[in-house]
């Protein structure tokens, strides 16, 4: 018999994302399953895989506390020691005392102020944004506008969150950020993702930004950077992943880690039309 494989998502969604729907044909032995659903029996499957359980950064602890629970009954990917570290952006901190380059980053966690050593001034050109957050909730970028940084680094302490400062790193407005997609640890596919706080949208009332996701074919030195993360991850901690997605931006130094995605990234599995079955394949190898 195949094995039964959970695709864990939320109640909150309705339908399947795209990648669920590009995905599931290829594994009929798939169920969509929500982590937030109490009725669910995590025992009953062979392996629960975090696809699109895109409301966790609203209560992480419970998510959490769940994915322990999950873990214990059965087996959950990405691994839960892998999930802890990874819901909270400090893991760049990790990253840059492994010898990776990250965005340069100051943490102001709850209760303590805004160093005078941070890596950008608060009147300066940067990005505020809370270490556990997810599809840009609560990034907020300020342009010469001290008190409105130091605010939104009050609002995020206020929720209980650790502030992130970043300076703005405006080549993203015209190069985009690169999404490296890596399936049971191989480069599978990539993505463009134009910038989503451009200086122009910060003007607007309040819009979000279309997410403009294409193909592209990552650089030679994207594919070393993201290439040697992904190999380093076991040393770290984090061997067996199902799926890892490395999110870098272009310096004129080269590109650094934006984001290392190793809990619920979406894959742009429409992007390659050899990813769904890449992604079943990599996903059963697990098992
Ligand atoms: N330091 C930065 N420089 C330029 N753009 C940034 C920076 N930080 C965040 N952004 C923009 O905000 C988006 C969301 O931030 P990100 O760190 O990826 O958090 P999330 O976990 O919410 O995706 C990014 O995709 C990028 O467009
Ligand atoms: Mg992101």
């Amino acid at each position: 018999m195949a094995p039964r494989i959970a695709l864990v998502t939320t109640r909150e969604l309705a339908a399947p994302d795209a990648d669920e729907l590009l995905l599931l044909p290829h594994l009929p032995e798939a169920s969509l399953v929500a982590w937030d659903d109490p009725s669910v029996d995590w025992a009953a499957f062979d392996v629960a895989i975090l696809r699109s359980t895109w409301n966790y950064h609203d209560d992480v602890a419970t998510f959490l506390a769940w994915a322990r629970r999950a873990s214990s009954v059965t087996r959950l990917l990405n691994p839960v020691a892998t999930v802890e570290w990874n819901t909270d952006k400090r893991y760049l901190a990790d990253l840059a005392a492994a010898g990776f380059p990250v965005v340069p980053t100051t943490f102001v966690a709850p209760g303590t102020e805004v160093p005078d050593d941070a890596v950008v001034a608060l009147d300066g050109h940067l990005v505020v944004k809370p270490s556990v957050g997810a599809g840009s909730n609560g990034a907020l970028l300020f342009d010469g506008d001290a008190a409105g940084a130091l605010a939104h680094v009050r609002a995020l302490h206020a929720q209980g969150k650790v502030a992130m400062l970043q300076p703005y790193l405006a080549e993203v407005d015209t190069a985009g950020e690169t999404a490296l997609v890596y399936l049971g640890g191989r480069f599978s596919h990539a993505a463009r993702k134009g910038a989503i706080l451009s200086r122009e949208m910060s003007f607007d009332s309040g819009l979000y930004a279309e997410e403009e996701i294409d193909p592209t074919v990552p650089t030679a030195s994207e594919r070393e950077v993201g290439d040697r993360l992904v190999a380093a991850l076991p040393s770290l901690g984090h061997p067996g992943l199902a799926y890892v997605r490395v999110d870098l931006l272009p310096t004129a130094a080269g590109p650094v880690v934006l984001e290392l995605e190793l809990t619920e990234p979406s894959l742009f599995l429409g992007l390659d039309p050899d990813a769904p079955s890449r992604a079943a394949a990599a996903f059963r190898a697990l098992l």
